[in-house]
């Protein structure tokens, strides 16, 4: 075990870096102060526009509505591309590393721009034109990076649906969005297995009517059904189609894609991302957070599935013209020393990756790490649930040897890019805090009735004024965009998270306040679980909390009142599991499911999840308040019946 401790920025860092500290705090303040001029500088710096903007922001949070650079036009695959080309046809933009280590590849700007072009010829001979909206369901494979750049480049929406999804979950968003094109691939490939993911494409179509295109990657060469008036091979139409597709101009407000994410309520929703805004801060915050110099090589091990890959795998790397490496893996195949090889192989220089993923390796041992090299790493990152400060420090010391610093990222789908964070040169380091905010960017602590804290204090986390990669709306439903983001506490962007400000100004994510869980950094909505669990004809009423897990950071755990005449088994508790693994995916598992006679409800019906949350966390000795349960004894049998760990 590591000492927790502070950990100034080093000289070494220091010197090569882009931001220092002074340059910080100077540019932080004309970002809030002057937010237009601050970013419309920031827009001719690290964009190319065909025609510039008519305005740089405008904003009502009242109203949910945010606009940026209004009236520019731009096309973010001509950014991400063809801008690069007069100097760096010939340079590196993707490594791809396959599940299996014997297999990789390495794409070039200029190949990357074939193959995006061909793509796009293909998508627009079937007939997908700008506006559009595409389904891509892909394994980690260069394909996934084609098929998004080949959308941007036609002015197509893409959908990225995460391949570890179920067919209901892929038919759920496909129709919610009214995709008509779906690209995927026979087969993924994880841990050296196989991954459905065109029999599950097959499963959801058999309920989209309006889906006319199947681009099919030849990915394992596995088995699959063919529908001739409907899939296509994407080796056979790419290498017929031209390796030239003018990049479509479009408006800074022109949709880019929808993300679909978990909240406390209903089904998931489609955040919507816009173009320009989205792009900037996409690729500033890439340049300065892991802080980026030519010719470093970057790797995220995010799935583009998220909005992290989006982000940090896709946009903001090929913008800024980076070596952006792309995992097919999983970090313990073929075993626990997967990624410190993959970095030695790679000369990796900035690795970013997730709190679960650095617990699970710390429990694994050192030596899986110290047998390999890693000089190459100069920066470290983490992003998507809190980090504790043990598993901060075995990165700190054991991955990076002291050497270097690491960028505790905060955001979400919703944020687009990053927004509270470390900057390399400029911010001391403390374990657990994501420290301070971006440029630009101006959090807040409220109290539940919305009143500002100031000073050093905890509360929700709130953003009080636009910043240009913000959620436009929920796809074709912008009240529930109000309701869910901007009503909690009128005139602010309500996060879901809770938060600490210490003395220094920093931040520190304490989680989430409402029904969402985040298990292994994968967000869920515990409304969604549920919903699944009470489809089963076995399952009367289903509650489901999160409990503290070492690994995964947050576990789930179902309690579960059966059918009157349905007596509960361990083999219903297995088949209830796959249930749920059927309807969302391997991710909303329950880990531990308990029978319930009732659940501990006030009079007039509604659960006491806080109730809930205390069991499954073993905490029973501090249930707090139950006198408004409807029946006390309710409490005393779920305690009784608590689930063996
Ligand atoms: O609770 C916060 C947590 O992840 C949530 C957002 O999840 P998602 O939209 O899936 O995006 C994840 C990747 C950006 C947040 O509301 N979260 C994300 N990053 C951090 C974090 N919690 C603590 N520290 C972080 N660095």
């Amino acid at each position: 075990m590591f000492e927790i401790e502070n950990h100034p920025v080093k000289d070494a860092i220091k010197q090569r870096a882009h931001i220092n500290d002074a340059q910080y705090k100077e540019m932080y303040q004309q970002s809030i102060e002057q937010p237009d001029t601050f970013w419309g500088n920031m827009a001719s710096e690290f964009l190319e526009w065909f025609t510039p903007w008519e305005k740089v922001s405008e904003f009502d949070f009242n109203k949910g509505e945010a606009t940026w650079f209004k009236g520019g036009k731009l096309n973010v695959s001509h950014n991400c591309i063809d801008r690069h080309l007069a100097t760096k046809a010939n340079d590196t933009a993707i490594i791809w590393e396959g599940d299996n280590p014997d297999e990789d590849l390495t794409i070039t700007y200029q190949q990357l721009h074939d193959k995006v072009c061909r793509l796009a010829n293909v998508l627009k001979a079937r007939g997908v034109k700008k506006g559009d909206r595409v389904c891509i369901y892909m394994p980690m494979i260069p394909e996934a990076a084609y098929a998004m750049l080949a959308c941007a480049r036609i002015g197509a929406v893409h959908s990225v649906v995460f391949g570890g999804f179920s067919p209901e979950s892929l038919k759920d968003r496909i129709l919610d969005s009214d995709c008509q094109a779906v690209i995927t691939a026979d087969e993924g490939l994880r841990g050296g297995k196989a991954v459905p993911l065109k029999v599950n494409t097959d499963t959801a179509l058999a309920s989209c009517p309006n889906v006319h295109t199947v681009v099919v990657v030849k990915r394992t060469g596995g088995e699959i059904a063919w529908n001739d008036s409907r899939d296509i091979w994407y080796h056979e139409q790419t290498d017929a189609a031209s390796n030239q597709c003018p990049a479509e101009p479009m408006d800074a407000e022109d949709p880019l894609f929808i993300l679909y994410t978990s909240g406390s309520t209903g089904k998931p929703k489609g955040v919507l991302h816009t173009t320009g805004g989205y792009l900037l801060q996409s690729a500033m915050t890439h340049k300065y957070i892991f802080d980026y110099h030519p010719g470093d090589v970057y790797w995220c091990t995010a799935d583009v599935g998220w909005i992290t890959g989006h982000s940090y795998i896709v946009y903001g790397p090929l913008c800024n013209a980076a070596i952006t490496l792309m995992f097919e893996g999983v970090p313990t195949y073929p075993d626990a020393s997967r990624c410190w090889q993959v970095i030695d192989k790679h000369q990796v220089n900035v690795f970013y990756t997730a709190p679960t993923a650095i617990r699970a390796l710390m429990a694994q041992g050192d030596d899986y790490v110290t047998r390999t090299d890693r000089s190459s790493l100069k920066i470290l990152g983490t992003v998507g649930e809190p980090i504790n400060p043990e598993a901060w420090e075995w990165y700190y010391h054991v991955v990076g040897e002291t050497r270097c610093p690491i960028m505790d990222t905060w955001w979400q789908t919703e944020t687009g890019a990053v927004m509270i964070t470390p900057l390399p040169g400029a911010t001391n380091l403390k374990p657990g805090s994501a420290t301070r905010p971006f440029f630009g960017v101006q959090p807040a602590l409220v109290d539940p009735e919305g009143q500002i804290l100031e000073g050093a204090t905890e509360g929700n986390l709130v953003i009080t004024a636009s910043w240009p990669s913000q959620i436009r709306s929920v796809y074709g439903d912008h009240e529930r965009c109000i309701q869910t983001y901007y009503s909690t506490y009128p005139g602010y962007y309500f996060t879901g998270d809770g938060a600490r400000r210490d003395e220094d100004g920093y931040y520190w994510i304490t989680g989430r306040v409402d029904d969402v869980l985040n298990v292994s950094g994968h967000r869920m909505g515990t409304a969604e679980i549920e919903s699944a669990l009470v489809l089963h004809d076995a399952v009367a009423e289903a509650a489901v909390v999160g409990f503290p897990h070492d690994i995964k950071g947050q576990g789930i755990y179902a309690y579960i009142t059966p059918m009157h005449d349905v007596e509960p088994s361990p083999e219903l508790e297995k088949e209830l599991r796959e249930f749920v693994t059927k309807e969302i995916g391997a991710i909303a598992k329950p880990d531990f499911i308990q029978w319930a006679v009732g659940l501990p409800k006030t009079r007039s019906g509604k659960i006491m999840r806080r109730i809930l949350r205390k069991i499954a966390s073993d905490e029973i000795d501090s249930l707090g308040d139950t006198s408004t349960l409807a029946d006390p004894s309710v409490v005393d049998n779920l305690i009784d019946n608590r689930a063996k760990r």
